[in-house]
């Protein structure tokens, strides 16, 4: 019986020397691979009370919709700088290779609202920890974060003391 991990392709040096690249196009592309993901984050959320699922562009989009639709939730899409028509809040951060700026909309996130946030890896944390610091300036209550994949060694998790985290695989 295969588990999600053995559908993860690695790929060393990509984007850049020294990075391993954790590709998910061959769990995506496989209808068990699919499931295994889609069924693992899930089972990490019974019992969780929560209004919404936030997920990161893009991968995050993959992971964070299928669990929404699957608990009757809304999704809410935290985007890249520049793609959001309307009104938005914004975050600069930095990745294990470069640094971005992602936006929410303003009326996205209710006060007072249940969040569970989702995505596909965990690198330096620095993108959920922009994503929290917009759900909570719109006044959202952050109860879960999700990933399909974290990489410990990059310490993370550090940067989200304090929250509900859950992975479903670990890397060393
Ligand atoms: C990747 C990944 C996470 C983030 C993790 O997204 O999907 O969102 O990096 O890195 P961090 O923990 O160091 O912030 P990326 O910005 O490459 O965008 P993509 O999903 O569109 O490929
Ligand atoms: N995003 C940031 N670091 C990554 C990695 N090592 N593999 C896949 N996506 C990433």
């Amino acid at each position: 019986m295969k588990k999600v991990e053995d559908y993860v392709r690695s790929i060393p040096d990509f984007p850049e020397p020294g990075i391993i690249f954790r590709d998910i196009t061959t769990v995506l592309q496989d209808p068990d691979g699919l499931k295994l993901a889609i069924d693992g984050l899930k089972e990490r959320l019974d019992g969780v009370d929560f209004d919404v699922v936030v997920g990161a562009e893009s991968r995050g989009f993959i992971f964070g919709a299928p669990l929404a639709y699957e608990f009757g939730k809304g999704f809410v899409p935290v985007r890249k700088k520049g793609k959001l028509p309307c009104e938005t809040v914004s975050a600069k951060y930095d990745l294990e290779y470069g640094s971005a700026e992602i936006e929410m909309h303003k009326d996205s996130i209710k006060p007072g609202q249940k969040v569970v946030v989702v995505d596909d890896l965990i690198a330096t944390g620095g993108t959920i920890e922009a994503a929290i610091k917009l759900i909570e300036s719109l006044g959202g209550e952050v109860v879960k974060v999700l990933f399909l994949m974290e990489l410990a060694g990059l310490n993370g998790r550090e940067k989200l003391k304090g929250y509900d985290v859950e992975s479903v695989i670990t890397y060393p």
